[in-house]
């Protein structure tokens, strides 16, 4: 079987998925040049940043990587042109979000940004190119690149034939923020689609220096976009279930942890992805099902669809469920009371708001007339600032003052003088809050609500504390 060396790759996108998937491809191919190149200057300074703690997206373990290799075979640029007309393998990475006016408006996926890539390698490439879609797209997508790609292209010779000069393969990314680099390092499979032996053979050599050829699965182009978003839709599901199963536990007095551990024993269910929370977060679930679910009405399939909307109804259900709880505990009223938000980012170890149940909860409660001191480990004033809309106002602690937000630099500074903590994220520094101190410098009657099951709540309660867990009121 043919198999293309592959020498040179270039990256279009530096972002959440772009960076850390090169990062290890570089670490474990040390004889590929890689280029991630980005439209955005910001994001490539940062990544360019002698100070290693300013890299723009935050992973475990991903500053020693880029340590090794940024630099060496490793190397983010602006320069698109260049790195394309260089490249040999072309990796998509560009973000995919849910389309926000014309056909499709808040379902389908704006695929500009996939498409202006293509353009772009239209352009500029001049080797026999495999393109590789790495973001996540709408089943189909590759035909409209094969397109934009053959219009302007010629065949090349090779081997005294004519031959197309690219390729199209896709191959969807599996990582979940976080745990990126374990992901990458070791992924449960990684996932060919394509047309081409030769092509598909090319990128699983690149693979085989890392991954076993037991884990790598080759399928045609459209099982594999449509993999992707179903795996997604498979995993949002289950969460939503599991949510779902934290109202009835409330009500009934069961506890949604022994439901999920019973339950999870089956090996057929099995025990992955069974914490109820305050709702799914994230750039993709939301708008991965959104998509599916305008496929589905694109086929006229409008059962299937509707059978997947429902699970992002449960969501929503789910975040809005949680602030309305708050004003019921809290005597009915918000207005001028002080809630400390314990978390920001969708999810721990990582400093990404996208989509963030702490967003949606957040507004709500300032609607409310509260006052909230959000202390998140890693996300930043602006960030938070961007994401809620509206000015910080520091020291918002006067309960004159109502439906402001400040930025808190600890557990205690966001805690101090609050009515409530509300913990939203599962940072391990939340499972350690010494609650002794904690109780002192709250205002009384205090609470505490724990969307995430991971405080000592039988402690808390012992030094007074009123408490309020996610799928089982604490007795
Ligand atoms: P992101 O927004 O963090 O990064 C995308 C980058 O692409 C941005 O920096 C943007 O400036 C750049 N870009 C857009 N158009 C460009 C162009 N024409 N030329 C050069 N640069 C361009 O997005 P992300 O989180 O990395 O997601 C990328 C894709 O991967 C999406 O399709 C997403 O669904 C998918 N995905 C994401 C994750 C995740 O955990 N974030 C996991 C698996 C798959
Ligand atoms: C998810 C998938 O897990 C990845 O496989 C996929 O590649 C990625 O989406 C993508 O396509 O973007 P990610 O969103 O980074 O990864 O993180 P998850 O661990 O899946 O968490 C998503 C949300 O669900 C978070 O808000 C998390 O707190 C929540 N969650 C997760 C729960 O509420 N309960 C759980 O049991 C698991």
């Amino acid at each position: 079987m043919n198999t293309k060396q592959i020498k040179n790759i270039c990256c279009i996108g530096a972002g959440y998925v772009g960076g850390p998937t090169m990062a290890v491809i570089a670490d474990r191919c040390p004889d590929i040049q890689i280029n991630i190149v980005d439209i955005n200057k910001d994001r490539i300074e940062a990544w360019n940043n002698i100070d290693i703690s300013k890299l723009p997206v935050y992973e475990p373990g991903l500053d020693k990587i880029i340590k090794r290799c940024r630099n060496k075979n490793l190397h983010f640029s602006n320069n698109i042109k260049k790195h394309i007309e260089n490249a040999d393998m072309i990796f998509i990475s560009v973000n995919t979000p849910t389309k926000i006016s014309g056909v499709g408006a808040g379902q389908a996926v704006d695929l500009k940004w996939v498409e202006s890539s293509a353009r772009q390698i239209s352009k500029y490439a001049r080797n026999e190119t495999i393109i590789v879609e790495k973001s996540t797209l709408p089943v189909k997508t590759a035909e409209t690149i094969k397109k934009i790609l053959l219009a302007d292209s010629e065949e090349i010779i090779k081997d005294n034939k004519m031959v197309r000069k690219y390729s199209v393969l896709s191959n969807p990314e599996f990582l979940a923020e976080g745990s990126a680099i374990k992901d990458l390092e070791n992924p449960d499979r990684v996932l060919i689609g394509g047309e081409s032996d030769e092509a598909i053979n090319s990128l699983k050599e690149i693979y085989l220096n890392w991954v076993s050829a037991k884990k790598i699965i080759t399928t045609s182009l459209w099982s594999s976009e449509l993999s992707k978003l179903i795996a997604n839709a498979f995993l949002a599901q289950r969460i939503s279930s599991i949510n779902s199963v934290s109202a009835i536990c409330e009500e009934t007095g069961a506890d949604v942890k022994e439901v999920a551990l019973a339950v999870g024993a089956d090996k057929r269910i099995g025990n992955h992805f069974l914490n109820a929370g305050p709702g799914f977060g994230g750039s993709c679930f939301k708008k991965d099902i959104l998509n599916l679910v305008y496929i589905c009405n694109h086929y006229g399939l409008y059962e299937v669809a509707s059978y997947w909307q429902k699970v992002i109804e449960i969501n929503n259900w789910q975040q809005k469920r949680i602030s309305r709880l708050i004003v019921e505990k809290l005597f009915g009223t918000l207005s001028g009371k002080k809630i400390s938000i314990l978390g920001f980012s969708f999810k721990a170890n990582t400093n990404d708001t996208r989509e963030s149940p702490s967003i949606k909860i957040c507004k709500e409660l300032l609607e409310e007339g509260a006052n909230v001191a959000i202390y998140d480990p890693r996300v930043s004033r602006k960030q938070i600032e961007n994401d809620l809309e509206r000015n910080e106002v520091p020291n918002s602690n006067n309960s004159n003052e109502e439906g402001n937000w400040s930025f808190s630099n600890s557990i205690s500074d966001s805690a101090i003088n609050s009515d409530a903590i509300l913990i939203l994220t599962e940072w391990d520094e939340f499972t350690k809050i010494n609650w002794n101190n904690i109780s002192n410098i709250m205002r009384k009657p205090s609470w505490i609500f724990d969307t995430r099951s991971i405080a000592n709540l039988e402690e808390a309660k012992r030094y007074g504390l009123n408490t309020w867990r996610i799928g089982n009121e604490f007795k």
